[in-house]
């Protein structure tokens, strides 16, 4: 059965963690204004209690966007829910998510709180936010370092006080595919309120599995993916939503899953994202960096030129890319060569081909990218020679 995957973007607040990144109000208004046309179901705003701006950001997009919903992030601090409450307090969409670190590390080295001390904050913290919002998400932060028995005693104090979110957040990026599935599997057999409430994942990305525990997790009984725009989040980043979206749409035959993400609309947001941001897309980031719909090698090229899917599994117009490319170097092949110069308006026989592709092959010796200007003049050096002779 096809079951749906609600997308919740956090490019806004954990985003904006990524050292450098300072979004104004202006930006996060026009980039919550695209995260939700792009589909997202929940876009995290801010952390209203963080400073005067995060309050601002999160007031004014609760009030805008009405096309989703709109959350606003409190640690398990009176104070700081009283600020989601009164930055949301006009938005018809608003919702809250509270968190507490469970794992034995945070637990003894940051909050200096025993495990009944934690449950206790869970339950205060969680029947306060309800008394205000329809809609509460816990997260017990750095789940996937926290003992499973008290994980699952955790969130079961949570949704019995009122959440009705539970959100798992591998918050060191620490767990892998295999694990964090196993992860799932337990706490569906141990908690009976499981399928009552809206399990949620936010994955870190330090051991470059943030994507892959996500779709992990999907398999197994998550229907919530957290993530941002682009990956950019604290240290290594998030989850990149675009690439669960993409895969989700490669391999619909996998994960038998929809959502409600545009993916035409895709390249737009990212290039968007990484200009408010001032971080440069990697060429090679899967789904929307400047490598991923071109093809070099003449192996590759000519499989291409032949059938566009031998080599690509995704066609760049479905994620909002003009086209695919060929560029020319060094491993091109003659057939990729022959195909620009037709481009370019030249006619070239096989015959020709066989004298000209060896004059592009030193030329392409020495230099990255052959471009257009460098194929013109190997067409007047190959036209010079034929009138010689
Ligand atoms: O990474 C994390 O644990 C977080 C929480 C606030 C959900 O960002
Ligand atoms: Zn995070």
């Amino acid at each position: 059965m096809t079951k749906h995957i609600q997308f919740f973007d956090t490019t806004l607040r954990d985003g904006e963690q990524t050292i450098g990144v300072n979004f104004s109000i202006q930006d996060k208004i026009m980039l919550a204004q695209k995260i939700s046309d792009w589909g997202a179901d929940v876009i995290e705003a801010g952390f209203p209690v963080a400073s005067e701006n995060d309050f601002k950001a999160v007031r004014q997009i609760g009030q805008t966007i009405t096309n989703c919903n709109i959350i606003g992030l409190a640690r398990c601090v009176k104070k700081d829910i009283d600020a989601v409450i009164r930055a949301l307090a006009d938005a018809p969409n608003g919702q809250i998510h509270v968190f507490i670190a469970t794992s034995p590390i945070h637990r003894e080295a940051k909050l200096h709180m025993n495990q009944a001390a934690v449950i206790k904050k869970i339950t205060e913290c969680v029947s306060y936010a309800r008394q205000s919002f329809e809609h509460v998400e816990f997260s017990p932060e750095d789940a996937t370092r926290t003992e499973w028995d008290f994980l699952v005693k955790a969130i079961r104090t949570a949704i019995k006080a009122g959440a009705d979110v539970i959100n798992i957040p591998d918050t060191t990026g620490y767990t892998n595919p295999d694990e964090f599935g196993a992860l799932f599997d337990y706490l569906k057999k141990n908690i009976p309120e499981f399928d009552r409430v809206t399990f949620s994942v936010h994955c870190h990305n330090d051991l470059g599995m943030a994507t892959a525990n996500a779709l992990a997790a999907i398999k197994h009984g998550a229907t919530r993916i957290e993530g941002t725009i682009n990956g950019i989040g604290e240290r290594a980043g998030n989850t990149a939503l675009e690439e669960v979206a993409a895969a989700m749409y490669v391999r619909k035959d996998f994960y038998q899953a929809e959502n409600h993400v545009n993916l035409k609309k895709t390249f737009e947001i990212a290039k968007m994202v990484s200009e408010k941001s001032k971080m440069p897309i990697p060429h090679n980031k899967p789904i929307t960096g400047a490598n991923v719909f071109a093809h070099e090698s003449g192996i590759h090229q000519d499989g291409f030129l032949k059938n566009h899917a031998t080599y690509e599994i995704l066609t760049p117009q479905s994620v909002g890319i003009a086209h695919s490319s060929i560029p020319l170097g060094k491993l091109s092949g003659s057939h990729a060569v022959a195909t620009k110069l037709s481009q370019l308006g030249y006619q070239v026989s096989s015959a020709d081909m066989q004298e000209i592709f060896p004059i592009f092959k030193q030329v392409a010796d020495n230099q990255a990218i052959v471009s257009n200007d460098d194929l013109r003049q190997i067409m007047q050096q190959f036209e010079k020679v034929g009138q010689m002779n």
